[in-house]
């Protein structure tokens, strides 16, 4: 169940995703951090684009997912799957490039998260964060109501520019997508997935935006 959960969290949420890499001109040679990678699905697409002669670390607190990342990523040498906390973060080298998406809403504190983060760059790198606003999702006219209870930070999509500024970095890019789908398909399986409720039979859904945020280091 948890991996249909990030199957369909990669199908409905693919765009925002590929549209800040292209932001940032990422490319062959490129090193790179996927930090709270889950089962490696932006590994992947990470790794397609640095190449070989790229790297990609992708970070997770939980030892289960490296196996997920591993059979994800074992057409890519390039991965190399961490199993670390971001509060811990320690990685070999400087990167180019962090990259977190869905992390920060479930961290004890998205500010600790983006200076660790911050650090595991290099000087004029970039730093991508991608974290969802889930009060701002609809069902027809109705806001959404899942469950959030579990969730330490469900609107911290909203937070993330000051986070980003408050920690001395460029804003170069932000805007906030919003998958939507009417009747069936992948949008209203996810959205059913998060409220576990039945849906109306003909609901246009509006799924959390997806907040992304293009930060450049000094
Ligand atoms: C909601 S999933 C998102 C996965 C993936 N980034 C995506 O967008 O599909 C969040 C992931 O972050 C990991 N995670 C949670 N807290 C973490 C922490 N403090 N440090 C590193 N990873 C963490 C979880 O184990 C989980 O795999």
């Amino acid at each position: 169940m948890l991996t249909d959960l990030y199957e369909l969290r990669d199908d409905v949420y693919r765009r925002p995703l590929i549209t800040a890499l292209q932001r940032i001109g990422l490319g062959p040679g490129w090193k790179v951090a996927d930090i709270g990678a889950g089962n490696g699905d932006v590994s992947v697409a990470l790794a397609t684009q640095v190449g070989r002669t790229g790297r990609v670390y992708a970070v997770d607190i939980d030892p289960l997912r490296r196996n997920e990342i591993a059979s994800k990523a074992s057409l890519f040498s390039q991965v190399l799957a961490v199993t670390q906390a971001v509060e811990e973060l320690g990685l070999p080298e400087k990167v180019d490039l962090v990259f977190a998406r869905f992390l920060l809403l479930g961290v004890q504190s998205p500010a600790v998260a983006v200076s660790k983060m911050l650090g595991a760059v290099k000087g004029g790198g970039w730093i991508v964060i991608q974290e969802p606003i889930t009060s701002a999702g609809r069902i027809d006219e109705n806001p959404l109501s899942a469950d959030t209870s579990a969730i330490k930070w469900p609107d911290i999509g909203i937070l993330v520019p000051k986070l980003l500024a408050d920690a001395g970095v460029e804003l170069k890019d932000m805007w906030a997508e919003a998958p939507v789908g009417f009747k069936s398909g992948p949008e209203v399986d996810y959205l059913f997935h998060m409220t576990e409720h039945p849906l109306p039979q003909e609901a246009t859904v509006v799924l959390p935006p997806l907040v992304t945020v293009v930060g450049k280091l000094k």
